[in-house]
């Protein structure tokens, strides 16, 4: 899904949805789902599935001429393109999600943001960063696996914004139609490219802002309740 719009100051933002339709990401999200799923498991599948979708998040990342030899003979092929790519997992349940991604870049440098949501308000609040203070020209890939009601990831969205970031690529295990029309609503304004890559567009929201069918509280099934 691709949405184009023209910004006001007349430059043209997009946000794209890539649904990731793979029948080993649709088996390995099965058992992610299954209630019967321990948290060693979960966390392992998590850990394979974003390397999957980290394959597809990472299909725009930038890169740059490098001139090598081959046992053969000289060649032209590329490498990562300065500057490097930054990761950025959502704590806490993002955190779960940083090992599959670093496997695919392994010299991303690494950023955190801790987000909480209030379980009754649904508001997200910052609570820890550790961020570049200037992100401009960076790719940013931000690690949050559910994108249910929008509300965290527009705010770490916002946040990675304000210091200049305008590539942003979040990577969410699932995601709900809701969450997908707040970020669109709620980020218009803002002058940068989104896109989010999800292992499945789920139904909708329940009453408490979880995911349906959705998989539970993520962070909760990869370490525990506390
Ligand atoms: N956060 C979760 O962990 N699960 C949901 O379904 C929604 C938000």
């Amino acid at each position: 899904m691709l949405i184009v719009a023209d910004h006001p100051t007349g430059t043209v933002r997009r946000m794209r949805m890539h649904v990731a339709d793979h029948p080993l990401i649709a088996h390995k999200l099965t058992a992610l789902r299954d209630e019967r799923t321990e948290s060693p498991t979960f966390r392992r599948l998590v850990d394979e599935l974003v390397t999957l979708l980290a394959y597809e998040a990472t299909r725009e990342v930038r890169v740059e001429p490098s001139e090598i030899r081959t046992p053969v003979g000289p060649t032209t092929g590329v490498r990562l393109a300065a500057p490097k790519p930054l990761v950025v997992p959502i704590l806490r349940a993002g955190l779960g999600m940083l090992d599959g991604m670093t496997r695919l870049l392994p010299t991303a440098e690494v950023g955190f943001l801790g987000m909480i949501r209030d379980e009754e308000t649904l508001q997200a609040s910052t609570y820890a960063t550790r961020l570049p203070d200037d992100l401009s020209g960076r790719q940013v890939f931000a690690l949050d696996p559910m994108l249910a009601t929008g509300g965290t990831l527009v705010a770490a969205i916002n946040f990675l914004a304000d210091r200049g970031a305008t590539d942003i690529t979040a990577i969410c295990l699932l995601a709900a139609p809701e969450g997908v029309a707040r970020l669109e609503a709620e980020t218009a304004e803002l002058e940068l490219d989104i896109n989010v890559v999800t292992a499945a567009l789920d139904e909708r929201l329940n009453e408490l802002g979880y995911i349906v069918p959705g998989l539970g509280d993520a962070g909760d099934r990869l370490y525990g309740v506390v």
